[in-house]
């Protein structure tokens, strides 16, 4: 452990940053409100940044507890990628979409809690310790590829049709992506899949159902895996699709050529395949989305061959 007047000297010089404000989910998911020191750069609607935290700062008693560090590595900072979201909200007064320069910027986080046998998780017990007001540090610099310029040949087709698929806060970039979507006047269908484990994790479903009777063209597909009444029959994202269930509630079938994919979140649904000698090598296991994709004629992302199906793995 720093001393405090250390520990206030070290915050001095690396915080850009203050928590304007969060809206809980729950106690360990939360959206963080971040308005930075410096002025924000151009970026776009599925792009990420980091966030961070000195390593001397207390950690949630939620998390499992970290090994002692030692007195230079705690004078680091631990700075962890994320998307950025969007409150999506219609303003209560007027029922507009919420504007894109916002005062801060939100983020979708999760605590991660970690456990016997896996490496003691850095940032979020940090991050979910702190309060309005507080200082943090954030990335002067947004990337990232998963952005809507791989829908650009559909951007302006009636008949296109997007589909987001998150699992937990994989929601996060897609938020952000529909709600440019929106501003624009896209005119094609839009349909976002979430899977969590509880309802409770549905942090932003009251804001869609509300953006679904404004929006015709735009609907929220929520899926749970741990309530009572879905534990011992998880649908998952690959269920949801290969069972047919998904696009009869769109009432349409998904068409390699108008429709295009965005992956968000848990390794395991996007289903990435390694690529060894120009092959795929598929993960073992259950299928992920991208390989039921890929077999239903669908191509996703190549080097620089954009195809249509987009995927961001978060670990
Ligand atoms: C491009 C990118 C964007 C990201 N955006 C977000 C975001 O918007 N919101 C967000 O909550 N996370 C996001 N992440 C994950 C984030 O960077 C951190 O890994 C996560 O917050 C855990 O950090 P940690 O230091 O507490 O745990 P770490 O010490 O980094 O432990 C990592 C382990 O936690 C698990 N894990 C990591 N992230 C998640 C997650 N989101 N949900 C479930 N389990 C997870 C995995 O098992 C992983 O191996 C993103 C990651 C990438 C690469
Ligand atoms: N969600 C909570 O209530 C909660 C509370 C406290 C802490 N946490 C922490 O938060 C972290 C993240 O949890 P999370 O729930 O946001 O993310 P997650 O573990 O990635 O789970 C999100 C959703 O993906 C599903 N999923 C799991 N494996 C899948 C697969 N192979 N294919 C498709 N879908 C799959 C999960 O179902 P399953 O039900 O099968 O996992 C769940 O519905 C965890 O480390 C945990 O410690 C979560």
């Amino acid at each position: 452990m720093l001393d405090a007047a250390t520990a206030q000297d070290l915050r001095r010089k690396h915080y850009n940053a203050t928590l304007a404000g969060v809206r809980k989910a729950h106690d360990t998911l939360w959206c963080f409100r971040v308005r930075p020191d410096f002025p924000v750069p151009d970026f776009q609607p599925g792009q990420y940044t980091t966030l961070g935290l000195g390593l001397w700062e207390p950690r949630h008693s939620g998390a499992f507890p970290e090994a002692d560090l030692d007195e230079k590595k705690v004078r680091r900072l631990g700075r962890r990628a994320y998307s950025v979201s969007h409150p999506v909200m219609l303003n209560p007064g007027n029922g507009h979409l919420a504007p894109k320069s916002l005062d801060y910027l939100e983020f979708y986080i999760v605590m991660v809690a970690g456990g016997e046998g896996k490496p003691a998780p850095l940032l979020t017990p940090r991050l979910f310790l702190l309060g309005e007001g507080d200082r943090l540090y954030m990335g002067e610099k947004f990337t990232g590829e998963y952005t809507l310029d791989s829908m650009e040949d559909i951007r302006r087709r009636d008949d296109a049709l997007v589909v987001f698929a998150g699992t937990g806060t994989g929601e996060g970039p897609h938020n952000f992506m529909i709600w440019e979507l929106l501003r624009s006047g896209f005119k094609g269908r839009i349909a976002s899949i979430v899977c969590v484990r509880y309802r409770g994790d549905l942090a932003y479903e009251e804001i869609y159902r509300n953006l679904e009777k404004k929006y015709p063209n735009l609907s929220y597909h929520a899926l749970t895996t741990r309530e009572a009444d879905t534990i011992h029959h998880k649908v998952y994202v690959q269920d949801y699709i290969v069972s047919g269930k998904f696009e009869d509630e769109i009432g349409r079938r998904m068409d390699p050529a108008n429709t295009h994919l965005f992956l968000c979140g848990n390794p395991a649904m996007i289903g990435a395949p390694k690529i060894r000698d120009g092959q795929k090598i598929w993960p073992a296991g259950k299928k992920g989305v991208i390989q039921i994709m890929e077999e239903r004629g669908f191509r996703m992302d190549w080097g620089k061959a954009r195809g249509n199906i987009h995927s961001e793995k978060y670990w």
